[in-house]
């Protein structure tokens, strides 16, 4: 599709889609769980929707009433036997996730999903659920998708070191370790996002978490909740840059969640002199936020250590931010971006440079030299919805020529409205 260029200016509000990460739990939760659960603002993104389809293939009364979901929990010992192989899409969450769930269970399931899932790395969850005492293995002898998962309803628990910093290893085998006999310890690389851990309370779960280790003992049965999904603050990242190096711009965003193991690009933005205000408006356990954004003179930073998890899929978006501050701006220690939906280390790099960046690739992130101007191309998303958003922004600046993306439905997986609400903004 033709992208809009050349703004001159981007001035407005706009209500934040929901969490992604936080709407998949709800499904989950609100399944294994006793009782209903009720979800308020669920994100109905293609990603979302591949959760709550595979509990329905898994016999789970999910109601959709075009406001509230609602999931009729069967508990985890409820789950029934799909009559086919469940297709997760694009969603690297919802595969990884399920397998901890599925792992308690006294069936076979098979899990697959589309060309970018069969190209990501499951060994990360395999390796410590088989520990646990499941069966689970990838095709042909490899630990891709389509994954065969076969549950025991004797899981052991764990004590895990894990290899790499990500939520969504933890939280499966949180998932799994809330139907093993005994006391699972975690120990995580870095802190990543505890959204399950925060879920596992709410659902009237306990976990005891202190600093990176966290126990949890199983077995637990879970009550059903209401859930009220907050913005997602990944969504929110794109009209958060865009505020900043568009000219003549400001953008507020309301309702954007600010769990701390979310907000690393909030820090970015400060370090860089963006002029960024942030009100907040939840409560304690639930923080949110209104921000502001206006146009600003930025400088280049490195971006290393404790905080990428905090940050990890906004670097794309960080990386346009980058291109338009004075000096240099080094991402290290971010080699997971390669495994991402694309390998978001060359496609950032590959795709900002046809328009004119100046971004060297590394080993574990990006070198990027600001500012540069940047030109109209014929750019791809690769099928990755945070590719696609970041290189609508980056085409707001171009001057001269226009910017083709392909493969721009990927956008949906995580913001089918995003078009929409970015040209609410256009002055
Ligand atoms: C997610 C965790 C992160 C993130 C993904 C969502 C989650 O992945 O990139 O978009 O909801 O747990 P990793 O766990 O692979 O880092």
């Amino acid at each position: 599709m033709k992208l809009a260029v050349n703004q001159m200016g981007l001035k407005g509000e706009i209500n934040i889609p929901s969490d992604k990460s936080i709407s998949h739990r709800s499904i989950m939760f609100g399944a294994i769980a006793n009782g209903t659960t009720t979800i308020k603002n669920f994100l109905r993104g293609d990603d979302c929707l591949s959760t709550l389809k595979a509990f329905q293939d898994l016999g789970v009364k999910i109601e959709d009433d075009g406001d509230i979901i609602t999931v009729h929990g069967t508990g985890f010992s409820g789950l029934k036997a799909a009559e086919n192989a469940i297709n997760v899409g694009n969603s690297g969450t919802t595969i990884r996730l399920i397998t901890g769930i599925l792992a308690g269970t006294t069936f076979t399931t098979e899990l697959f999903g589309d060309s970018s899932i069969a190209k990501r790395p499951m060994n990360r969850v395999l390796l410590p659920i088989n520990q646990m005492g499941a069966e689970c293995s990838g095709h042909d002898d490899t630990e891709f998708p389509p994954l065969t998962i076969k549950g025991t309803n004797h899981l052991q628990p764990i004590r895990y070191e894990m290899p790499v910093a990500s939520a969504q290893v933890k939280s499966a085998i949180l998932f799994a370790a809330l139907q093993a006999n005994g006391e699972s310890v975690i120990i995580e690389k870095e802190k990543t996002r505890d959204h399950t851990e925060d879920m596992i309370r709410q659902f009237g779960g306990e976990i005891t978490v202190s600093g990176k280790e966290i126990r949890i003992n199983g077995p637990q049965q879970l009550s059903g909740q209401a859930v009220n999904v907050p913005g997602d603050i990944s969504s929110a990242a794109f009209f958060l840059v865009a505020g900043l190096i568009i000219e003549n711009s400001r953008i507020v965003l309301n309702n954007v969640g600010l769990n701390p193991t979310r907000t690393g690009i909030l820090d970015v933005i400060e370090q860089m002199g963006g002029n960024l205000t942030i009100e907040e408006t939840g409560d304690k356990e639930n923080k949110a936020g209104k921000l502001t954004v206006e146009t600003s003179a930025l400088h280049g930073i490195e971006i290393s250590g404790e905080i990428i998890p905090r940050l990890i899929d906004e670097l794309p978006i960080i990386a346009l931010l980058a291109t338009q501050a004075q000096g240099t701006t080094v991402i290290r220690n971010a080699e997971e971006l390669k495994v991402k939906e694309t390998n978001r280390i060359d496609a950032v790099a590959t795709e900002l440079n046809k328009m004119g960046a100046s971004i060297e690739p590394t080993e574990d992130g990006l070198i990027i030299h600001g500012k540069t101007t940047l030109h109209g191309a014929t750019v791809t998303s690769y099928g990755d919805h945070r590719i696609g958003m970041m290189l609508q922004i980056a085409a707001l600046l171009v001057k001269d020529g226009s910017v083709e993306l392909e493969k721009s439905e990927a956008i949906s997986v995580s913001y089918p409205t995003f078009f929409e609400d970015l040209s609410k903004l256009y002055q």
